[in-house]
């Protein structure tokens, strides 16, 4: 018979853990919070300010604007004289909470926690039922997605995930069809069409919210030599069509990846070329304990449809 034995110190280090939990909790949605109402943003751009001062500078409600302060102070986000009455938000931070640091801007995956609130009692379902919650349930998901994705992939584009491929600039600038599989809201394929003007895009996309932004996004900018459909990616049915087949941060979240795979394979002309950008990650619990945002990414169950 194994004994157990019952640490107190381990105990007591989990429950400290736990109350960080609730306030980093607490913190996040009032980060969502104060990137929606452009908050960080206004306080990077005063002076040490009351709560009135912000208020009015950023077209608010003081009383909510007190509230919200008074987490940002507790929560070490902002600093506060209380001889003054005043609040000012350290540039360190503003590095890594305003719209001006982009692609920087922490704030913006903030957005994610109360997003994924949405869909809670669904996402309960199935740990009963199984099946899925799909991302039309998820309210805002393809607004934040894309603001996300613009940090992530799109600030990268040019400067770094192009240049992956040796001369795939060149080719592009030639001119090249180019497909890009779960799109999203096309930011980035909009991106590329633009800087690109020679090369023929297309992007598919299962969500049709996302493919009616990318579709008025195109027509917004004039552009001539891009397309988008809805289309399941599962369900690819061309053969040999595409130079440059990309997906961004989109095959993690198939329910077939190998279906997803083996239909962009055959779309690719035979000197083709797959760029993949996704989630640097182990298939194996234990591979990810080190994972800088394990936790988070685990959370995204919309991926486990
Ligand atoms: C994490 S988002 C990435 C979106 C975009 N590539 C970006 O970087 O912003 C994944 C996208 O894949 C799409 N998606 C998921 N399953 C799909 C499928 N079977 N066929 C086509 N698109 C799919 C979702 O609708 C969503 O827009």
């Amino acid at each position: 018979m194994t004994v157990q034995t019952f640490d107190q110190t381990k105990a007591e280090a989990f429950a400290d853990r736990m109350l960080d939990i609730l306030n980093s909790g607490a913190i996040a949605l009032m980060t969502s919070i104060g990137h929606r109402t452009g908050l960080f943003d206004t306080l990077a751009k005063l002076p040490p300010s009351t709560s009135q001062q912000i208020a009015d500078a950023a077209g608010l409600n003081e009383r909510y604007v007190r509230e919200w302060l008074g987490v940002m102070v507790t929560g070490r986000f902002v600093e506060y004289d209380p001889v003054t009455g005043s609040y000012s938000l350290p540039p360190e931070h503003a590095a890594f909470l305003t719209r001006a640091a982009s692609p920087n801007n922490i704030a913006v995956t903030a957005q994610f926690i109360p997003l994924l609130a949405t869909v809670e009692d669904r996402v309960i379902d199935c740990f009963y039922k199984g099946g899925g919650v799909p991302y039309s349930a998820y309210q805002r998901f393809h607004q934040v997605m894309a603001e996300d994705s613009g940090q992530t992939v799109v600030a990268a584009l040019e400067e770094y995930v192009l240049p992956l491929v040796p001369r795939l600039t060149e080719d592009l600038n030639k001119g090249i069809d180019v497909l890009d599989v779960g799109c999203g809201s096309g930011h980035a394929l909009v991106e590329m069409a633009k800087r690109f003007p020679n090369s023929r895009f297309t992007g598919y996309d299962i969500s049709q919210e996302a493919i009616a932004t990318a579709q008025s996004e195109i027509s917004h900018q004039g552009l001539t030599n891009i397309q988008f459909q809805v289309k399941d990616a599962a369900k690819l049915d061309e053969v040999e069509q595409y130079d440059l087949i990309c997906t961004f941060d989109a095959v993690h979240d198939q329910a077939k990846p190998d279906v997803v795979l083996r239909g962009i394979y055959q779309a690719l002309r035979p000197d083709g070329t797959y760029l993949m950008q996704d989630i640097r990650a182990s298939s194996n619990v234990h591979g990810n304990l080190d994972h800088p945002s394990a936790p988070l990414l685990y959370t995204f169950l919309a991926c486990t449809a």
